[in-house]
């Protein structure tokens, strides 16, 4: 659960995550042991469970509370671990939810087959729901977060990256999934095209704050807290919101020394970047654009009846921010 999330976000309102994590458990069945053993391994480490819940929350808006919804939203969280598992290896990642990652443990070909796994029965749950156009979402959705990888790859060591690049990369690997996760909750609840819209956008812009302040923390974070190691990112030559900051907009000779770092993609100049992260107000300024998503994702809220739902949601969004885990 996210850390500083608004303990009231939970008392609230009966979320009925224990009823996703019931279909979670049942759908990690298979004959193959490894499959269950790297399955379980990932998806029982944790993890916030975040975009299953944009779900519930969306379907719990409109009054929707049948057990189907409870089952689209596990079906969202197995297709975000099949990406994290992905993630993992083409990342070269060792440490995800306070863990060893799963291609760290059992190997990369185990970790991108049994991702493989989960991904597909995702697509078995969905078809469950007998709902052509939540079909339609989630098959866009998983072709557009593969793009978004794919697009982050060939930006490996770009010095010359633009904000605008860097926006629709995380639009594409991680907003749209939290927008499909929102929106499908939304579909299977019967929602109007205008409720709809309103919590698919809802879901984009808080994806897109969630993953900025993702960014961020990969130099302000706490291991401890995070999960997962600081200085990833630099290392792997990722030019994130804030080196784009410094590249753009930085001293000259910041901008050097960020563009000869991401060039060389080690951690050598680790120590160095972070200076200059902190020093030159790039890690504000990229909160800021956090809080700025995070604005418009409470605005997307406006044309729906507001209840205690859109009162979590709203909660929800700014502790996304707010976050350190
Ligand atoms: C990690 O997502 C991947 C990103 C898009 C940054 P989360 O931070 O939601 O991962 P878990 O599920 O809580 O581990
Ligand atoms: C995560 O991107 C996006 C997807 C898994 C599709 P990152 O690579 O930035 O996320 P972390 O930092 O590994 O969680
Ligand atoms: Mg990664
Ligand atoms: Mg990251």
């Amino acid at each position: 659960m996210l850390q500083n999330a608004p303990a009231s976000l939970l008392q609230q309102i009966d979320l009925g995550l224990d009823k996703v994590n019931t279909v979670i458990n049942q759908a990690l069945q298979s004959d193959v042991p490894l499959i269950s053993q790297v399955g379980n391994y990932i998806i029982c480490a944790g993890g916030k469970r975040l975009r299953p819940i944009l779900t519930i929350l969306s379907g719990q808006t409109l009054g929707y509370e049948k057990d189907d919804l409870y089952a689209l939203a596990a079906m969202v969280e197995f297709i975000h671990t099949s990406t994290l598992l992905h993630d993992d290896v083409v990342d070269e990642s060792d440490l995800r939810r306070g863990r060893q990652t799963a291609n760290h443990l059992f190997g990369n070909a185990a970790a991108v087959l049994v991702g493989d796994f989960l991904y597909t029965r995702a697509f078995e749950l969905m078809v469950a729901s007998n709902n052509m156009r939540i079909l339609e979402v989630m098959a866009k959705a998983t072709n557009i977060i593969a793009e978004g990888e794919v697009m982050q790859l060939l930006n490996i060591g770009n010095t010359s990256i633009t904000e605008k690049e860097y926006f629709q990369v995380i639009q594409y690997k991680t907003a749209k999934l939290f927008e499909a996760a929102a929106q499908v909750g939304a579909i299977l609840a019967g929602a109007t095209d205008k409720e709809e819209n309103a919590l698919k956008d809802y879901g984009m812009y808080l994806g897109t704050a969630f993953q900025i302040i993702d960014d961020v923390l990969d130099y302000s974070g706490d291991t401890e807290q995070t999960g997962k190691n600081v200085g990833d990112d630099l290392a792997e030559g990722k030019p994130t919101l804030p080196l784009i900051y410094v590249m753009e907009q930085g001293k000259p000779e910041d901008a050097q020394i960020i563009k000869k770092a991401l060039e060389e993609t080690n951690r050598e100049h680790f120590d160095q970047v972070l200076k200059i992260v902190q020093n030159s107000g790039a890690l504000l300024y990229a909160k800021e654009q956090a809080t700025k998503a995070c604005n418009q994702a409470i605005e997307a809220l406006a044309p729906l009846k507001q209840n205690n739902t859109t009162a979590s949601m709203i909660q929800l969004a700014q502790a996304s921010v707010a976050r350190l885990s």
